[in-house]
């Protein structure tokens, strides 16, 4: 069974729906760790209630983005980590988790990208009053939410406030990645 830790930066929504696919036999893999670097998250409070154990830091308390991710790696190396899921995590990868993790770091997205890359892709979806926005899995690079697409959804958002647009476009989140995640993290499996 494929291990991969989460990395995440807000509320964690996402997190629990994978986390709960787990426990419902929906989605065959193990998930290791959760890495936030918000200590205050939380996503945190939600990794306790699963019993995942977690590795919270700040990163202005490092030199580098290299020294934070050097001190990550470790701890991935030593849970022996396959893949690395991003979900809501607010902070680019840079070169070293790249390298250690080609084509083995996925994200979630909540938009059709290309369109409305970035920070708070809801929101520029509203104000350009597209009538559909979605949802984005893909694998990770070095750009701003620009890696490979693995699987995207259309959810119509005509007409709706941001709360609405966001309870309708975070359903369809926690739908599509527990199963995204099963079909790559185990379709691997099949050619190994
Ligand atoms: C999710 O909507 C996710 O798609 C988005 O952050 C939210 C996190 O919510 N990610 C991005 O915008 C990445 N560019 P959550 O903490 O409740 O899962």
């Amino acid at each position: 069974m494929k291990r991969f830790a989460i990395f995440a930066s807000g509320s964690g929504s996402n997190a629990e729906a994978i986390w709960q696919a787990i426990a419902d036999g929906q989605l065959s893999a193990e998930c290791v760790l959760l890495v936030t670097d918000k200590p205050e998250a939380t996503v945190l409070d939600r990794a306790e209630r699963y019993g995942i154990s977690s590795f919270s830091f700040t990163p202005k308390a490092y030199a580098s983005k290299e020294e934070f991710e050097e001190e990550i790696l470790v701890l991935l190396r030593t849970l022996r980590v396959d893949y690395i899921v991003l979900a809501g995590y607010m902070r680019l990868i840079g070169n070293v988790l790249l390298s250690a993790y080609p084509n083995r770091i996925l994200n979630i997205h909540p938009s059709l990208l290309p369109a409305f890359p970035g920070k708070d892709a809801i929101g520029q979806a509203l104000d350009a009053n597209v009538p559909t926005s979605g949802v984005t899995v893909h694998y990770v690079d070095a750009g701003m939410d620009t890696g490979p697409i693995i699987a995207q959804a259309s959810v119509e958002i005509e007409g709706c406030d941001r709360t609405e647009a966001t309870r309708r476009i975070q359903t369809i989140e926690h739908q599509l990645y527990p199963r995204v995640l099963q079909q790559v993290l185990n379709q691997q499996e099949v050619f190994k």
